[in-house]
C-alpha cells in the first residue's frame, strides 16, 4: 500500500466513516438541497446546514450566515480578495503566501490595487511589526497564511490579527495549512475573513471549502443564479449565505465533509496535532543525522505544523519525489508547491523542494519507511 505523505497537497486516507457517507448519501438525500419542499431535497438540505452549523463551532463563529460553502480554499481566496477590494486600495500580505493569494492579488495589482509583499524570516516566520510598518491610510486588508504550506511554519496570526484591528483594517486569513490541526477562534484572532479547504487536514472529500466573513465589509456577488429562493426577483439576493452561493451545492462532498468533522471533533484537535508533531519530530531528529540532507523552516515544533521540506544533494526534487514513488511506493511532493516568492527567496528555484507532509493517519512506519528509502537512495 501506498506510504502517503502528500497531506498538505490533500488529505489520504479520509476518517473510514467518511467512505461510508460517500456511498450512502446519493442513494437516500441524492436531491438538489433548498430547492424543492419534498423529504430527499430537505435531508440534503438539512446535511448542508449541519455541515455549516459544525463549521462554525469549528472556528467559533458567531452566526450560520458568516460561513460560505466553495469548492476549495481557492475559489474563497479569490471571492474575497475579489470581492471586497476597490481601485485605490493597498493590501498587506507575505512571500510566504500560495498563488490562489498571490496570483489574484497580482491581477488586481496591474491597474487597481497596490501592494507590499513582507519577506519571513530566514526560518519562515513574519514577523508582526514588519506588518504594521507597512500600513498606510489606503491599506484596506492584510492577506497572510495561517501556515507556510513549504515550511510548515505557523504564523502569528492572533498578533497580526491585533494589529488589523487596532488599525481598522480587514484581515484575510488563508487557512489551508491550520484548521483540523490548529484551533481557530476568529474572534478572538480578530479575523474578519478566512479561507477553508475541505479536503486538507478537515479530511473532507476533494472539492470543499468554504469562506468565513465577520460581516464587516460586504463581498460583492461571486457568480449570480439561482438560490433556491426569492426567485421572482431579478437580481440576486443580498441575503448570506444566499447572495454568494449561487447554483447546486457539492451536496454529497459537503455530507463528507460533516463526517469527516465528527471525526476530528472525536479525535480532537488537540490529539491530531500532538500526534503529527510527535512525527514531525521524530522526521527532522532522523534527517538531521544525513549529511546529504538540508532541511528548511524552523525547528521550534511550537511554531510548526506538520510538513516539512528538504532537498537532497545531487537531485532535484522532483527526481527524488519520482524515485521515491516509482520505487518505494512512497507519495511525496517535489517542485515549487505553488509558493513561488518563497522558493525565490529560499534560492530554491527552479529545482523546488522535496516536501513531506504528515496527515492523522500517518505512523512511525510511515516516517521509517521515507528515511530508510532516502538512505537507500543516496547509497
Ligand atoms: C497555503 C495554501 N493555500 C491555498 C491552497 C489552495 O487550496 P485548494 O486546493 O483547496 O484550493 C493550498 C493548497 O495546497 C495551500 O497549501
Amino acid at each position: 500500500m501506498t506510504i502517503y505523505l502528500d497531506n498538505a497537497a490533500t488529505s489520504h486516507p479520509k476518517p473510514p466513516k467518511v467512505y461510508e457517507t460517500l456511498a450512502s448519501c446519493l442513494q437516500v438525500a441524492g436531491a438538489n438541497p433548498g430547492r424543492a419542499g419534498h423529504k430527499m431535497a430537505r435531508l440534503a438540505q438539512q446535511i448542508i446546514e449541519n455541515t455549516r452549523f459544525k463549521l462554525t463551532k469549528l472556528i467559533s463563529a458567531s452566526s450560520l450566515e458568516q460561513i460560505i460553502f466553495t469548492f476549495n480554499a481557492t475559489d474563497a481566496l479569490n471571492m474575497a480578495i475579489k470581492g471586497i477590494l476597490e481601485p485605490g486600495d493597498h493590501v498587506i500580505t507575505s512571500y510566504l503566501e500560495h498563488n490562489s493569494v498571490l496570483r489574484p492579488l497580482q491581477n488586481l495589482a496591474q491597474k487597481q490595487i497596490t501592494l507590499t509583499l513582507i519577506k519571513p524570516s530566514a526560518e519562515g516566520l513574519i514577523s508582526p511589526k514588519d506588518i504594521e510598518k507597512a500600513i498606510r491610510p489606503e491599506t484596506k486588508l492584510i492577506a497572510i497564511t495561517g501556515a507556510s504550506n513549504v515550511l510548515g511554519t505557523l504564523q502569528p496570526i492572533e498578533e497580526i490579527g491585533d494589529i488589523a484591528h487596532q488599525n481598522n483594517k480587514l484581515f484575510l486569513v488563508d487557512a489551508s495549512q491550520v484548521l483540523g490541526v490548529i484551533p481557530i477562534d476568529v474572534e478572538q484572532m480578530h479575523i474578519d475573513l478566512l479561507a477553508g479547504s475541505g479536503h486538507k487536514a478537515l479530511m473532507g472529500p476533494p472539492g470543499t471549502g468554504f469562506l468565513y466573513t465577520s460581516l464587516k465589509n460586504p463581498i460583492k456577488n461571486w457568480r449570480e443564479g439561482g438560490t433556491g429562493g426569492d426567485s421572482l426577483s431579478p437580481l440576486q439576493p443580498t441575503n448570506l449565505p444566499h447572495q454568494l452561493e449561487a447554483g447546486t451545492h457539492n451536496f454529497l462532498g459537503i455530507a463528507g465533509l460533516e463526517t469527516a468533522l465528527d471525526f476530528i471533533e472525536e479525535k480532537t484537535i488537540k490529539k491530531i496535532k500532538e500526534q503529527e508533531l510527535f512525527l514531525l519530530e521524530n522526521l527532522i531528529a532522523k534527517l538531521k543525522e544525513i549529511p546529504e540532507v538540508t532541511l528548511y523552516g524552523t525547528f521550534d515544533l511550537t511554531k510548526r505544523v506538520g510538513v516539512q521540506s528538504l532537498s537532497l544533494k545531487g537531485y532535484s526534487s522532483d527526481e527524488v519525489a519520482t524515485i521515491l514513488d516509482e520505487h518505494f511506493d512512497i507519495a511525496v511532493r517535489g517542485g515549487l508547491h505553488c509558493a513561488p516568492l518563497l522558493h525565490q527567496a529560499l534560492g530554491t528555484v527552479p529545482n523546488g523542494l522535496v516536501r513531506v507532509s504528515l496527515g492523522a493517519f500517518n505512523t512511525l512506519e510511515d516516517i521509517e519507511a521515507f528515511i530508510f528509502a532516502i538512505k537507500e537512495i543516496i547509497s
